[in-house]
């Protein structure tokens, strides 16, 4: 997810006393969050392109989602879910059900990403009987232990803390850019190696679950191509093996669709959500068919605090910004007039070697033009410029940190899309 830490908490008085292992996009101490900014402790206001890596969906702090926070948290902050249930449990299930592709109609809730993927593979497992899960190179899952073997963006998650749970199996995921594949050809390598996978090291009859993001997130913003999730869909009804959809960072309608997998008529067998779902309150959720659900033994899964309260009613509250008539319109608006200003750059700088990713999942990647190979210091003295000289706020992304990611909050204006282009502009600049 990151690079060198940019501040040594040894060297900062008054001693801090946090945890140093966070690595930090910035140094920035915030004091408030409003739409698209943030305001610092000095009273510094930055353009926030991070979102808090994608979780800002509505903005910080939208209005709608505050009142609805606001509201529950004088009538239960926490009513845990084996004890009894509150009143937003079936709410939130049900609008969900309206709003995930067909089928997927039953849900589990929990806090986080990495908990929401480890428990669809263990509703996988259940379901199936089988031991053992695909995922693919590029992917992340999460960082608790199961979630950190599944994740293969980068050896730095994974290193020193090996030996990671066995039984996960990475396949290859079709790139293009700096692989001199088209698309196409990228395709049917990816799909041919997912059969070899299955004959040579876990044989589908010890396969629960295929795992894929279907736009890459920390691998880099890479969308899946249609035809790689058909094939993946085909091989996976071909051998009784589910298919879980990881649309944690690119799900609710960060992409211009709620979920990017419905775009290609896919359907998923698991849907995981976290992230955009609520705005910023820790709120998760696995889907899937009720029948499939059913064969997830009671008891077997669960969590203090799944389905609070508070996250269900920011997750309807944020529901309702999203599916406001012509919001993610607005996101594929915003995406193209986002694209359309980076492309123009990489014509006038042929170091930005792509510009991709479906509405408000956008990305850049960096390569030496000559050589083809990834320019990881170019990126991060492009983001650091933007930081310092223009006070937006950009992450990088990728296995070599080579990717900058555009992920703002889906409220952004044309105006403030427009301020990030002329940021990151005069960057590439002076940078050169
Ligand atoms: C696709 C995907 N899945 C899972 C996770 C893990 O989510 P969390 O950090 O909430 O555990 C992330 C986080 O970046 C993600 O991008």
């Amino acid at each position: 997810m990151g690079s060198e830490p940019i501040v040594d908490p040894s060297t900062v008085t008054p001693r801090s006393h946090l945890a140093p292992v966070w690595f930090q996009v910035t140094d920035l101490q915030v004091a408030s969050g409003e739409g698209c900014w943030v305001t610092t402790v000095d009273g510094d206001r930055y353009l926030d392109v991070t979102s808090g890596i994608a979780v800002t969906s509505t903005g910080h702090c939208h209005p709608t989602v505050v009142a609805a926070i606001a509201e529950q948290a004088q009538r239960f902050v926490h009513a845990q879910v084996n004890c009894y249930r509150h009143d937003l449990l079936e709410p939130l299930a049900a609008r969900l059900a309206e709003l995930a592709p067909a089928d997927i109609d039953t849900f589990f809730f929990a806090n986080s990403g990495a908990e929401a993927t480890e428990g669809a593979v263990k509703l996988a497992k259940q379901a199936t009987g089988r031991p053992n899960v695909i995922v693919f190179q590029g992917s992340f899952h999460g960082r608790t232990h199961l979630a950190m073997a599944m994740t293969t963006s980068k050896t730095g998650y994974r290193a020193g803390h090996t030996p990671l749970p066995s039984g996960v199996f990475p396949s290859t995921f079709p790139h293009t850019v700096g692989t001199g594949l088209t698309e196409n050809d990228a395709v049917d390598r990816a799909l041919a190696d997912l059969r070899f996978l299955l004959a040579s090291q876990t044989a589908p009859a010890e396969t629960a679950a295929v795992i894929l993001e279907p736009v890459l997130g920390e691998g880099g913003y890479h969308p899946a191509p249609d035809r790689f999730l058909r094939g993946i869909r085909e091989i996976c009804d071909e051998h009784g093996i589910l298919f879980i959809a990881d649309e944690v960072q690119c799900g609710f309608g960060r992409t211009g669709h709620m979920f990017y997998v419905e775009r290609s008529g896919v359907r998923p067998d698991i849907l995981v959500m976290a992230k955009g779902i609520a705005s910023g309150f820790p709120i998760a959720a696995i889907g899937a068919s009720a029948e499939l659900m059913q064969r997830w033994p009671v008891g077997s899964h669960g969590g203090t605090y799944g389905g609070n309260p508070i996250g269900c009613a920011a997750a309807l509250a944020t529901i309702e910004v999203l599916t406001a008539d012509g919001f993610l319109d607005a996101v594929d608006a915003r995406g193209e007039q986002l694209r359309a200003g980076l492309s123009t750059l990489a014509d006038a700088h042929p170091v930005i070697a792509d510009v991709r990713g479906p509405g408000l999942m956008v990305a850049i990647e960096f390569r030496d033009p000559v050589t083809g190979e990834p320019d990881a210091a170019r990126t991060a003295a492009v983001i650091a410029h933007c930081r310092e000289q223009s006070r937006v706020l950009l992450m990088n992304a990728g296995t070599w940190g080579n990717v900058i990611r555009f992920m703002p909050p889906l409220v952004i204006s044309e105006d403030e899309v427009a301020l990030v282009l002329d940021a990151v502009g005069a960057a590439m600049a002076a940078t050169a």
